[in-house]
């Protein structure tokens, strides 16, 4: 295929060129009717580009074939057999990979570092989850990606389970052994999903950790505008080899999708395939460059450390992408939660992950020496600032045993059956009826069907009042948790 052509950014061009008009939604009619107050914010620009997929961009029968063209191009760009775009984020697409794996009950193999968009795809689907352990690293408090010889114990104890659920990179960019993993799973005839949501760009450079595709997995998620150049919300789902229909792949995702599907969305993603195919490997071999530098100056950074070979042991992770460049602040006497906070309001810089003690930040293919002034500029303020800020509060961190909460009944039915509010201290011992996650990263301390321990809740009580936030309890303060009534907790 000519992967010169992008099929969706060209019918985009094509539909100005001809002078199309809709009496069709998007009823702004290319910002024509759009408030002009908004317009002056927003410009003109992103109004004229959203248009309908069909009966817009494409004909009604979609004879031009653009998306389905554009996808093939992913697909061959990557070496997967298909590439599906989506409008939903990786959230989707986990989801719409999970119901189709299954046949709507059963159980399903995963890491207990998945993402809440993974728990969600578990509640909807009604599927048994069972918890691979991911390899808990005790002195650092972060969770690695499960190790092949987990994967292989769950297999034994779960030969009947429908498929395997692995997320890596996570988001400290940590990284499995996919390679092993995959041969595990295919010896018993069985697939693997790789929730890849931080590895857009992997198949683009050899220095980076390897992708999934090529090490074997079944079908593999990646969100475009987490490490790739696409707007929010884009993502694609991958899929290779003959354990997954791809036809009923599809028509899961279609059941959660939107009909109306944003054709920025896609053609953003059609636009950054070319860019990768033509240029990926010199874009991303200078944002590499620019990343050991940067991880070189902060590290020499009086009381700051950036985490990289300690990520990788036998005991840890298989391999790291060094484009997320994490940072333990712990010796400035601040907390994670403290310094976010503080380059927002002091230095205009924002950052993504945060804990208790470090904080994360990701280059891409867009940064420069100047961009990453600002940051090595801000982290030396905050260096400055540190010692006349408060002392942080203790969070209270739970052992990896006590992570491990046992799973008593089917998330679905924890979550949708009667459900009654408790003070925290009254919740331990009761079945969890929500999930509750410590946002970044994303990965649920709590899960519905689980029976809740003191240890956790100290976790999150502490957690919450150091500056964690909890997006999904019904009580983000965690002052009462949501469980399961009592005439169902015999
Ligand atoms: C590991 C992982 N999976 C899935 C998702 C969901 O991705 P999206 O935001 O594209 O829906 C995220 C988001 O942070 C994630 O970190």
């Amino acid at each position: 295929m000519d992967q010169n052509k992008a099929p969706l950014l060209e019918a985009l061009a094509d539909y100005h060129r001809l002078d199309r008009y809709g009496f069709t939604p998007p009823g702004h009619r290319q910002g024509r009717g759009a408030d002009p107050r908004t317009l002056e914010i927003m410009g003109s620009d992103p109004f004229r580009d959203d248009v309908l997929s069909t009966a817009g961009v494409d004909d009604r029968k979609s004879s031009g074939e653009f998306l389905s063209k554009a996808e093939e191009l992913m697909a061959e760009a990557v070496g997967a057999d298909k590439a599906f775009f989506s409008t939903c984020g990786s959230s989707l697409s986990v989801k719409a990979s999970i119901l189709a794996v299954t046949k709507g009950s059963g159980d399903l193999l995963i890491g207990r570092d998945a993402h809440k968009s993974v728990v969600a795809g578990i509640i909807l689907s009604g599927l048994q989850p069972r918890w691979i352990r991911p390899l808990w690293d005790r002195d650092l408090h972060i969770a690695h990606p499960p190790s092949p010889e987990e994967v292989e114990k769950m297999w034994q104890r779960y030969p009947d389970a429908a498929a395997a659920l692995i997320t890596s990179p996570t988001p400290y960019g940590t990284c499995a052994d996919i390679e092993k993993i995959a041969e595990i799973c295919h010896s018993r005839g069985k697939p693997l999903i790789i929730d890849e949501a931080w590895g857009a760009h992997l198949p683009f450079h050899d220095r980076l950790p390897t992708w999934a595709m090529d090490a074997g997995a079944d079908i593999c998620v990646v969100s475009v505008h987490k490490m790739g150049m696409g707007f929010e919300q884009g993502s694609i789902y991958h899929l290779q080899g003959n354990l997954v229909d791809p036809v009923r792949l599809s028509q899961c995702a279609d059941l959660l999708s939107t009909t109306s599907a944003n054709v920025m969305i896609y053609a953003a993603i059609d636009g950054w395939r070319r860019q990768m195919v033509q240029e990926g490997q010199s874009l991303l071999e200078k944002a590499l460059h620019l990343a050991d530098s940067v991880r070189t100056d902060i590290d020499a950074m009086d009381g700051l450390h950036v985490l990289g070979p300690e990520l990788i042991r036998a005991e840890a992770s298989h391999d790291f992408d060094p484009l997320h460049v994490l940072i333990d602040v712990a010796e400035l006497g601040i907390s994670g939660y403290q310094a976010i906070d503080w380059l927002r309001a002091n230095c205009r810089i924002d950052l993504g992950l945060n804990d208790h003690r470090r904080i994360e930040a990701t280059l891409s293919q867009s940064d420069d020496d100047q961009t990453t002034e600002r940051l090595l500029t801000g982290l030396q303020e905050l260096i400055e600032a540190a010692p006349e800020m408060p002392k942080p509060p203790k969070v209270q961190l739970p052992e990896p045993e006590d992570l491990e909460m046992e799973t008593v009944l089917l998330p679905r039915d924890a979550f949708f059956g009667p459900v009654e509010n408790v003070p925290a201290e009254e919740a331990v011992g009761r079945i969890a009826a929500e999930q509750i996650t410590p946002y970044p990263p994303g990965v649920p301390a709590i899960l519905p069907g689980e029976r809740i321990n003191a240890a956790v809740v100290d976790y999150l009580r502490t957690g919450a009042t150091a500056g964690m936030v909890l997006p999904d309890p019904a009580d983000p303060t965690v002052k009462t948790i949501r469980v399961v009534a009592h005439q169902r907790d015999q």
